[in-house]
């Protein structure tokens, strides 16, 4: 029995995909609370992270613009997954000894906020995901995090992530590839893949895209996933100027490594 019910979690973890198309109707507060709660039973630091559900329509329809992705405006729940060292610092202002969240910089703090967040979303992802719903990470409000910092209220210290929106699948994608095992998993020490397994690999992944006509289906453009892919990663203006506005307000969020 134990061991039917560990292969099938397994299983639901093997067999989860992102889900960008999503049937309309809202989730209702307890069932979404329950995917809260499961996201906050994740392992923590400090707790530096707040979440905070977007039911406003305006703001759904803005952030649904500033993103690009109709899934901001039909999933069930929309939520804004931020990194938050206002709070805790306020927790060790309590404490009344000098802290290292009083200076404007502590590497370590800052990346567990990530850290911490992260772990929470794919908590929230799979208590989803075992409610029978899908979920996509958006990361749109980390790149406009000035704009979505002034929408949200944001006070100096919370950070703007990502988007994760939840709701029933209007789709059903097929798994997508990822690197080899040994790849990502070495023994004793770093093991550096040859040139012709990274080669291998983004043939298996542009074959795959292909097939599932992803470039098309997801960004409405007419293009090798490749391409698409060099396109978000380019060193152009354009992504230089995104670089710099977030390398800018992170430092004067609290967020300086
Ligand atoms: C940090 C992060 C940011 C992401 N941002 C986006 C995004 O902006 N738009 C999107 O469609 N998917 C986004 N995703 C989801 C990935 O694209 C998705 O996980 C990947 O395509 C693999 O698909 P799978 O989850 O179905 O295996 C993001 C995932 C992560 C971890």
């Amino acid at each position: 029995m134990l061991a039917a019910r560990r292969r099938s979690i397994l299983k639901m973890i093997m067999g989860r995909r992102t889900i960008r198309l999503f049937r309309e109707g809202e989730i209702p507060d307890d069932v979404l609370e329950l995917i809260v709660e499961a996201g906050v039973r994740a392992p923590i630091y400090l707790q530096s992270y707040t979440v905070i559900q977007v039911r406003d329509r305006g703001k759904r329809e803005e952030l649904a613009k500033l993103c690009g992705v109709e899934a901001v405006e039909k999933a069930g729940a929309v939520l804004l997954v931020c990194s938050d060292l206002h709070r805790p610092k306020r927790l060790l202002d309590i404490l009344g000894h000098p802290h290292i969240l009083q200076v404007d910089k502590h590497p370590v703090e800052a990346i567990y906020s990530v850290f911490e967040a992260a772990l929470m979303v794919e908590n929230m992802i799979l208590a989803a995901e075992a409610l029978g719903l899908g979920s996509v990470i958006l990361d749109c409000p980390l790149l406009e995090a000035r704009r979505i910092a002034e929408m949200f209220n944001l006070p100096r210290g919370v950070t703007p992530l990502i988007l994760l929106c939840i709701g029933e699948r209007g789709e059903v994608p097929p798994l997508r590839p990822r690197l080899p095992l040994n790849m990502v998993f070495h023994r004793d020490e770093y093991v550096e893949p040859r040139d012709e397994e990274l080669e291998g690999y983004l043939k298996t992944l542009e074959k795959h895209m292909e097939s599932e006509n992803y470039v098309r289906k997801y960004a409405g453009m007419d293009m090798r996933y490749t391409e698409y892919l060099k396109l978000k990663t380019e060193l152009s203006e354009e992504n230089k100027k995104i670089s710099d506005s977030v390398a800018k307000f992170l430092k004067e969020n609290l967020m300086k490594l």
